[in-house]
């Protein structure tokens, strides 16, 4: 049996697979003691963390994890509270609104920025288009200013590094507090003038919406925000690179791709499986309990190892090969709460922005595709990964038949 990486080593940023498996044979539950959490790396114990049927874990450790950074949010709550924040506000992310109001908003970002680049003939897909995207999106579907946008940029890259700060780097943890006073600072008189006048955009909606009586205070609405710029910007950025870093490096894929787009939504399942955006969630236990043979106490923070239960062996044939046409994903789309994988988690904390993500990315892939023929890879260029709380490549550099028009 080979070591153990440490999680916070750059042996594991490197490749986390490998380890992720020597984990799920031999050492299934391990306390980390940097992290004072017990690793989870197994299909069936994350799964069971995720879908939480008996009560067994809270997301008490988010108190200490995002509310530093986002204030009270979602994330936070349970019971009859989560269930009526999240009515308030899963509305906005499905079914007429996502296809008419913010579908067009989708499609008209991804063009502008496809503009950009799509004469050069080359291009970073990650720089030139993945890691501003998302954010550009949620941006304009709250009716934000668009002149602020590289400000909500800058933020959105200092929660996430707030969230991913493992090692509990002070500079770090400080400077994810001063974008909270700073978000707040911005978004609370934004709030109280749209009240004023509401519009047709999201953050409207959250204004207006009320569920049993129950309607989003400005903190609410400020916390909600700050959680969709990271949530909804971080993930969907790494899930549009690795898309295309998967395509790329199995050209055959890629071609089947272009041919019959209806395939996207495969692609987009398979990278969420093969290399989630997403590696790691933490949640506590609220008793003493037994994951996989091993005991752990009440109170201690569980951290769930998506990214390995994504290629549990025991749940998938072959898992490390990425293939888009695998019969082992039982739905065929990429969200489906039956958990192809465990990349949107599970449960009641199920990620709200699927379909907004599944959206984003077909839309992104498709125009993509049209402005790109003759797609490929920078000559020489391999791409890696990096991260261990979000992970995907930092660099994309593709050639392609430049645009005419
Ligand atoms: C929840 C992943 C896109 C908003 C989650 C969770 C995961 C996740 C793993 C569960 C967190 C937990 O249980 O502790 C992803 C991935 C995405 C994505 C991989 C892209 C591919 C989005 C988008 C939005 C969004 C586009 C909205 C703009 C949220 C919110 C929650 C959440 C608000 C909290 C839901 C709740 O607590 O009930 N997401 N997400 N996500 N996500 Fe996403």
């Amino acid at each position: 049996v080979s070591p153990l990486p440490d999680i916070l080593s750059p042996a594991f940023a490197a490749d986390p697979y490998g380890a992720y498996r020597t984990m799920r044979e031999s050492a299934p539950l391990i306390h980390h003691e940097a992290t004072d959490s017990y690793l989870v790396s197994r299909y069936e114990d994350v799964e069971r963390v995720f879908k939480d049927k008996a009560g067994e874990f809270t997301t008490d450790n988010y108190d200490w994890q995002i509310e530093p950074v986002h204030g009270r949010t979602i994330l936070q709550l349970s019971g009859r509270e989560h269930a009526v924040r999240r009515a308030l506000v899963a509305p906005a992310f499905r079914g007429a609104d996502l296809q008419e109001k913010f579908l067009p908003v989708i499609e008209r970002n991804a063009r502008e920025l496809i503009d950009t680049f799509r004469h050069a003939g080359e291009a970073d897909l990650v720089g030139g288009f993945a890691t501003r995207f998302p954010v550009l999106v949620i941006a304009d579907m709250l009716g934000l200013d668009r002149a602020d946008h590289d400000r909500f940029h800058a933020w959105y890259t200092t929660v996430i590094a707030f969230l991913g700060n493992l090692a509990g780097d002070p500079e770090v943890a400080a400077a994810g507090e001063r974008t909270r006073q700073e978000f707040a600072a911005y978004m609370i008189p934004v709030i109280r003038q749209r009240r004023d006048a509401l519009g047709d955009d999201l953050l409207s909606a959250l204004c207006a919406a009320e569920v049993d009586g129950v309607r989003m205070s400005d903190e609410d609405i400020k916390a909600f925000c700050s959680l969709l710029l990271a949530a909804g910007g971080e993930t969907t950025d790494k899930a549009i690179a690795s898309v295309f870093a998967n395509l790329l490096t199995h050209p055959e894929q890629l071609a089947a791709v272009q041919e019959d787009r209806s395939l996207i939504d495969r692609a987009f399942a398979e990278t969420l499986r093969y290399t989630p955006p997403v590696h790691m969630i933490m949640r506590q236990a609220a008793t003493e309990v037994e994951l996989s043979g091993g005991t752990v106490p009440a109170d201690a923070t569980i951290t769930c190892l998506i990214g390995s239960a994504n290629r549990d062996e025991s749940r998938y044939h072959e898992p490390d090969r990425f293939d888009l046409f695998r019969t082992d994903l039982t739905s065929t789309n990429a969200f489906s709460a039956a958990a192809d994988h465990l990349a949107f988690a599970l449960g009641r904390h199920f990620c709200v922005g699927a379909l907004l993500a599944r959206a984003e990315v077909e839309t992104a892939v498709n125009q993509l595709l049209d402005a790109m023929p003759g797609l490929r890879l920078a000559d020489g260029f391999t791409p890696a990964e990096q991260g261990v709380f979000t992970r995907g490549p930092q660099l994309l550099p593709v050639r392609f038949s430049p645009a005419s028009g």
